[in-house]
């Protein structure tokens, strides 16, 4: 079922260059995400859990070398191929080429250096019975399933051992701190929060 989506494949569940998702990445400099990464500017991001790359692209369009790992094989295969469709669609290869894109297992990938900024966006169950879920979410949903709380101590252990500056959490506005570890501060928006923990703790 996976093979469905290869690299070339025309018609797909997912774009970059589709609504709102379009208009955040052109004025991609506002978002809290890239403020937040602010003490790293232009320098190396590694997203450990890629997703659909949207948060990845956004930070490699604002100048990050960014670094997505995902070990679901359909959603990295959805992803790579919005991202072949973006780069031929709006020409920005510069954005494209700024992002490594890899299929692995976050907490067994074994960086071979130091990251300025890791983040992390770990799938989380209350966003199932949001009333405004998006279609993003229900395609992640579909295919993905939420994180035990031991392989979220895990992702969080090995983003703070590789972090040279600090690691982002992103989280629901009320969610409860990732492995119960609190950060060092919290940026709150309207839905959603970042913890930050800066490194060395
Ligand atoms: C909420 S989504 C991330 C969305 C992403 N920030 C975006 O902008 O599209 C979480 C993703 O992390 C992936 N994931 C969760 N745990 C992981 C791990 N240990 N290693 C690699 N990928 C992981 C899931 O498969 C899922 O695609």
């Amino acid at each position: 079922m996976f093979s469905i989506y290869n690299a070339r494949m025309t018609s797909s569940p997912f774009s970059f260059t589709d609504g709102a998702y379009w208009q955040r990445l052109k004025k991609g400099q506002h978002e809290r995400l890239v403020k937040l990464c602010k003490p790293a500017r232009h320098s190396a991001v590694l997203d450990m859990t890629a997703g659909l790359l949207q948060d990845s692209l956004i930070l490699a369009r604002c100048g990050y070398q960014v670094t997505a790992l995902e070990h679901n094989e359909a959603l990295y295969k959805i992803a790579q191929n919005a991202l072949a469709r973006f780069t031929e669609e709006t020409g920005f290869q510069d954005t494209s080429a700024r992002i490594q894109h890899l299929l692995t297992e976050a907490t067994e990938w074994m960086a071979d250096r130091h990251y300025d900024v890791v983040y992390l966006d770990p799938m989380f169950p209350e966003r199932e019975k949001s009333a405004a879920v998006t279609k993003e979410a229900q395609l992640l949903q579909r295919h993905e399933r939420p994180a035990e709380a031991s392989e979220e101590q895990l992702l969080l252990k090995q983003a703070l051992a590789i972090a040279s500056k600090r690691v982002i959490v992103k989280r629901p506005l009320h969610a409860p701190f990732l492995a119960e570890q609190k950060p060092s501060f919290s940026d709150k928006g309207k839905a959603i929060r970042y913890d930050i923990y800066l490194t060395p703790a």
